[in-house]
């Protein structure tokens, strides 16, 4: 579906995985350009309906490229240059987040939480 565009430009190779499989581009490429070289039309789906989304825009406005990149998610691919060894994972679904049972208080400025459920309090300016 997609081809790289011929050039005389030498180049080394950078490889990087996607999923766990090996993709070779050049160096100065980014990582949409590997995902779909390596044949994936999507990086994630959506959490809600598990549509699929891929680069798109190619520049950094459109969103649709985010993927995993060496366990941080939500990064955008098409604005990050392929890096030997970077390990590139597509996202599905929606986020697990661990269950500590624990709140962050850092998130709540001069506020409590009550029985009821409810967050009370009053940001500070
Ligand atoms: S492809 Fe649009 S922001 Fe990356």
């Amino acid at each position: 579906m997609y081809r790289r565009l011929p050039s005389n430009l030498p180049s080394p190779a950078v490889t990087l995985s996607v999923d766990g499989v090996a993709v070779s581009v050049r160096a100065g490429e980014s990582v949409a350009a590997a995902l779909l070289l390596a044949g994936h039309s999507h990086g994630r789906t959506t959490p809600v309906t598990g549509a699929p989304r891929g680069p798109y825009c190619m520049m950094g406005v459109c969103f649709d490229c985010l993927v995993a990149i060496d366990r941080i998610g939500n990064r955008q691919a098409c604005m990050i240059e392929a890096r030997e060894a970077m390990r590139v994972e597509r996202q599905t679904g929606t986020r697990q987040i661990a269950d500590t049972g624990q709140i962050d208080s850092g998130q709540i400025d001069s506020g409590q939480i009550a029985d009821t459920g409810q967050i009370n309090g009053t940001r500070s300016p």
